[in-house]
């Protein structure tokens, strides 16, 4: 499929997704939610690709919503079309791994996409926030939710109040982001943390990333009970046979997605 607003690589079992509008530091328009969640659903049924990494450019992941598109439309016009809830049901909906690889400003919707995906990596110059506050409105793509359950209710409302800017190294010490390098060094770790993830078997993948998410939507112990069968049911496949064997024999796991 061809894009205007992104970029897609493949290889192997990766795809690279970049966004691509540096003129608007990635803002999200409606055209760039809309190739990014074509090439997302694309990936996820591409039975090679195993991970997906979504990336921006040096100086922006992404600086929020496209504020031009969105400045003169009225609340019935945002209500009708159900404004983002499309872009954002569809990431959920994606069930191979997403790495969001965040390097300089990811804001308002850009942090909410970051956090959207399954975890970051960042580079040491990333500033995330959700300044939404600053233009009369509030998060409407999961700022107030997601950022209260990756990083607890006080750093969550400062940062949904005072719209101001964290770190990358505030971002791992509170838990938004799993990993911290150097600029230079982001897209050789993202694409690494992607290639390692990637030598699993793809129904492991798959559980595992539905399990943990099921973390966020009920109880500890639905949670902890949805865990348990997930786990007993993978002694179903050949690859919890050919991953044990494997250990058992001291050498490297030949899995089969069987
Ligand atoms: N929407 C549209 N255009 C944007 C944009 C956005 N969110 N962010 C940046 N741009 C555009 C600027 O308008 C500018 O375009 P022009 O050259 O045509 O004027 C270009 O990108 C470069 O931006 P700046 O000149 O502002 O760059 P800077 O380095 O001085 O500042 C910045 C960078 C601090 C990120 C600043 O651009 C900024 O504050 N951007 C807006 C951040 C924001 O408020 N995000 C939340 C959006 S609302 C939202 O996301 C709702 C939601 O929850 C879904």
């Amino acid at each position: 499929m061809a894009f205007e607003t992104i970029t897609v690589e493949t290889d192997d079992h990766v795809c690279l997704i970049k966004l691509n509008r540096p003129d608007a530091l990635n803002a999200l328009n409606t055209m760039l939610l809309g190739e990014l969640c074509d090439a997302l659903e694309e990936a996820d049924a591409n039975d090679k690709i195993r991970v997906i990494v979504v990336t921006g450019s040096e100086k922006a992941f992404a600086a929020g919503a496209d504020i031009k598109e969105m400045s003169e439309k009225s609340f019935v016009e945002v209500f009708n079309e159900n404004l983002f809830a499309d872009a954002s049901d569809r990431i959920m909906a994606i069930r191979k791994p997403i790495i969001a690889a965040v390097s300089g400003y990811a804001l308002g919707g850009g942090c909410e996409l970051a956090m959207a995906c399954d975890f970051i990596i960042a580079a040491d110059t990333a500033k995330f926030g959700q300044p939404e506050i600053n233009l009369g409105v509030i998060a409407g793509m999961g700022g107030t939710q997601r950022l209260t359950r990756y990083v607890g209710k006080s750093k969550s409302m400062d940062m949904n109040l005072s719209g101001r800017f964290m770190t990358a190294e505030e971002a791992e010490r509170a838990g938004l982001v799993s990993r911290v390098v150097p600029a230079k060094k982001l897209m050789e770790e993202a694409m690494g943390a992607a290639g390692k993830i990637a030598e699993k078997s793809l129904p492991t993948i798959l559980a595992a990333k539905e399990a943990v998410n099921r973390s966020y939507e009920t109880t500890l112990r639905e949670g902890i009970l949805f865990e348990r069968r997930v786990f007993h049911s993978m002694f179903a496949t050949e690859d919890q046979k050919e991953g044990m064997a494997a250990f058992l024999e001291k050498r490297q796991p030949q899995f089969r997605d069987k």
